[in-house]
């Protein structure tokens, strides 16, 4: 079905990762008193980039947590038809559990979003061209913030963006190709927007749910209509949910690990040894490569491959089932079978938008990505493919990677012929520092919660 995107209303995070924009920094406000959260939102209304073609020199993106719309004013009966998820936020016991957010990960340890400090309300991203600008906006961000009263600011600067995530891997590879906008048209298979954006078919053919109100509660008519004609106003059309977390990464402890279970008995090291270890838990090389197309070495003529799938590696002797991408994205690698399957992956496509961070303050992701269903998309991901212990027939190996340890998940199985090879007590390589559920709303819904309660 041919479905035209409304791109001037949907904020432009959707449509590109902002990757000529390399500075970036992410701000996580608690708002305080709702007329001077509006007064920001009235200032930053111009600002908002959307995803028509752009090409400014900064973008901004503003996004919003539960609680972030409750202080605004919205209603608690709109607000009740955001996800469960979304409503209680990543740092209920519920969903911490779920996120294997326990241990060293647990909230109550994070640098922010945590139950203990100022609660996330809203996220401001600002992207730039340059150190300077960035720098210039960033002061002027902070001189709204603080006319607006907003209190309890954390800013998130970011890394510079390279080609390579702080293990040293080439990341941001891999996105589902969104039907509808300009990249679907040379694409075999693509996923709906509306696995993305609220308002839009989504792979089952219907809507996700959305915040409905009745369009009384509009009457300057800012918001849409609800596309099935209900009559009903959607809080929700153009917008998608958008998961934040920070997720802090021991590359000291990475390499070492990689350095002692690569030593030979004589205590000798071949460093491509541990290259080669690394890349059967990532699926790839360091530089892109996918270990399907390049078992035996890195080739970077393969850097941005990504037009393969499982079924000549059924076992998994090229690219471990283990590995992160085939964990996170299985392709057509789950039972009963390829075709099933890949309509399966397609069901849990998430949108990337990460990027790095450090030294200061720690090294690590600031993983962003959005998605239209927090639990079938998100969720399921980080539970049932990347920290389950059982995944795909396994069963004491969770992610490798970015997966818990506790209490079983600690190994990891690398099927090699005759026999295959086991690496057991892994430490933790990644844990999580703060994080929050936010949405990001149309530019319409944005313009609606700055004029509540005038
Ligand atoms: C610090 C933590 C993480 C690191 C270092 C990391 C690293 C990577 C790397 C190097 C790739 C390969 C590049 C690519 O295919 O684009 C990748 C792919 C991917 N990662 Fe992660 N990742 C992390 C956390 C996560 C989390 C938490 C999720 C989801 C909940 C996730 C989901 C994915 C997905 C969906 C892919 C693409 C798989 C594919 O389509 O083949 N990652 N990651």
């Amino acid at each position: 079905m041919a479905v035209r995107l409304d791109l001037g209303d949907i904020q432009g995070l959707f449509a590109r990762g902002y990757r000529e924009h390399r500075y970036a920094q992410f701000t996580v406000f608690s708002i305080g008193e709702a007329p001077a959260g509006r007064g920001l939102l009235e200032w930053l209304l111009p600002h908002i980039a959307t995803a028509a073609p752009f090409s400014g020199d900064v973008a901004l993106q503003v996004a919003f947590t539960a609680s972030g719309l409750r202080q605004l004013g919205l209603p608690d009966h709109v607000v009740t038809g955001f996800a469960a998820e979304f409503r209680q936020g990543m740092t209920n016991p519920n969903r911490s559990r779920f996120l294997g957010d326990t241990e060293e990960s647990d909230p109550r340890g994070w640098a922010w979003g945590g139950p203990d400090g100022p609660p996330a309300d809203g996220l401001l991203m600002l992207y730039a061209t340059g150190p300077a600008l960035l720098e210039r906006w960033q002061a002027e961000l902070r001189r709204q913030l603080g006319k607006a009263g907003v209190t309890g600011t954390t800013e998130l600067p970011a890394r510079e963006l390279g080609d390579t995530e702080p293990f040293g891997f080439h990341d941001g590879i891999s996105q589902p190709i969104i039907a509808g906008l300009p990249k679907a048209a040379r694409a075999m298979r693509t996923v709906p927007a509306g696995e993305f954006i609220l308002g839009y078919p989504n792979a089952r053919g219907q809507l996700t749910g959305r915040p409905l109100m009745p369009a009384s509660e509009d009457p300057r008519r800012l918001l849409l209509p609800d596309p099935t004609g209900s009559g009903a106003v959607d809080f929700g059309r153009n917008g998608t949910y958008l998961v934040f977390r920070q997720l802090e990464q021991d590359v000291e402890g990475f390499w070492q690990f990689m350095d002692a279970a690569t030593r030979r008995p004589d205590g000798s090291q071949d460093s491509s040894d541990r290259a080669a270890l690394a890349a059967k838990m990532v699926g790839r090389w360091p530089s892109g490569a996918p270990l399907v197309k390049a078992p035996d070495h890195d080739t970077p003529a393969l850097a941005d491959d990504n037009d393969f799938a499982y079924r000549d590696d059924a076992r998994g002797l090229a690219c471990p089932i283990g590995a992160h991408i085939r964990r996170a994205n299985p392709r057509d690698s789950l039972a009963p079978g390829p075709a099933a399957s890949l309509d399966a992956s397609d069901r849990h496509r998430l949108l990337r938008r990460a990027r790095s961070y450090g030294p200061a303050g720690g090294t690590g992701l600031y993983f962003i990505c959005l998605a239209g269903d927090l639990a079938r998309q998100f969720e399921f991901v980080q539970h049932t493919w990347l920290n389950s212990a059982t995944f795909n027939g396994l069963y004491d190996d969770a992610d490798p990677l970015t997966g818990s340890r506790h209490p079983v998940g600690a190994t990891f199985t690398v099927p090699a012929r005759p026999v295959r090879r086991r690496y057991r007590g892994l430490p933790l390589f990644v844990r999580t520092r703060g994080g929050a559920y936010f949405f990001l709303p149309g530019v319409s819904a944005v313009r609606y919660l700055a004029q509540l309660g005038t």
